[in-house]
């Protein structure tokens, strides 16, 4: 969707007197061109006109993207403690800075080994979603369904952490491993060719083989590295798992599976199935609810999907 060089910047980090002063780019067609140089500062009558124009995200080159992530990082806990900052807009702040995060260690491995910074940013997002009077409508401030791969790591780990704080009840130091497990959970795919993650034909059986050594490439990668505690691990390692015993990479069934792995694992398709694709159309969540009841009797715990949707559709619609 966008040229490596460039990062997407959604328009609610960029405040007139506070981001740092750096050319911006818009999306026009399928190209991105000069929205403004570096030298000209940007307005609150520019944002105005931005947001009438339903444009969402500029874009930052690769020159200013370490420049831009280091402000949003940094600022990213005043920004969140603003009063004058609406609750969506802030819910957009993380959601971007989260992404941002995990763009890094896409990009860079060794990124990785900063487990501080994971554990800051999943602790905003958990802080945000569970002090929140109405945690699902913070998800959804959260959510972004654009720039799939990343949004879609902070989605599950959003979700995960909403379902373990509601329905286990964990602690906030377990909850922020679930968060981190969940960020991560599709970490190993950095080790698949891009060519094969990028291939829009039938893949064949050793391609699929390939990706499907994600789970166990992602766990040593980050049990290799060191920090990272065995719920986070088992996210990582077991999230394609199948309660049927259909799953990879062990074909462990049931309660074989780590509890935190089978909730990562439902919401990992529940948010892949109301997620738009290029290929397909995002579903609502009663409709992906009742698909993962129907044809996915047997693939998750009958019981922790209840308690799963028991959260995501609490008057039971
Ligand atoms: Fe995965």
């Amino acid at each position: 969707m966008f040229d490596e060089k460039y990062r997407p910047v959604h328009t609610a980090c960029i405040q007139p007197d506070k981001f740092p002063q750096v050319a911006l780019y818009m999306l026009s067609g399928t190209n991105l061109v000069l929205y403004k140089p570096a030298d000209r500062p940007i307005s609150v009558h520019d944002l105005k006109r931005l947001h009438n124009n339903q444009v969402e995200y500029l874009y930052v080159n690769s020159g200013s993207i370490r420049e831009v992530c280091d402000f949003l990082e940094t600022s990213i806990t005043e920004l969140m403690a603003d009063d004058e900052i609406a609750a969506p807009v802030k819910g957009q702040l993380l959601s971007q800075v989260a992404m941002n995060y995990v763009m890094d260690v896409f990009e860079m491995p060794d990124k990785l080994s900063n487990l501080g910074r994971c554990r800051n940013l999943v602790r905003q997002l958990m802080q945000f979603i569970t002090a929140n009077q109405n945690p699902l409508e913070a998800l959804h401030a959260i959510v972004s369904h654009d720039f799939y791969t990343f949004a879609h790591s902070v989605h599950v780990a959003s979700l995960s952490m909403l379902i373990h704080a509601e329905v286990f009840g964990l602690a906030p130091d377990e909850l922020e491993d679930v968060g981190v497990g969940g960020i991560l959970h599709d970490v190993g795919m950095i080790f698949v060719p891009s060519g094969i993650l990028e291939k829009s034909d039938i893949l064949t059986n050793f391609e699929y083989n390939l990706i499907k050594k994600h789970a166990e490439r992602g766990y040593e990668c980050l049990r290799d590295l060191g920090g990272f505690s065995d719920i986070s691990l088992a996210a990582v390692r077991y999230h394609h798992e199948r309660n049927n015993g259909e799953g990879y990479p062990f074909q462990l069934a049931g309660d074989e599976i780590p509890r935190t792995a089978q909730v990562t694992a439902i919401c990992d398709v529940f948010s892949a199935l109301t997620s738009n694709r290029p290929y397909k159309k995002a579903m609502d969540k009663t409709e992906a609810i009742a698909l993962m009841e129907s044809v996915g009797k047997d693939v998750f715990s009958p019981r922790l999907l209840e308690k799963f949707k028991s959260v995501i559709l609490p008057e039971g619609a």
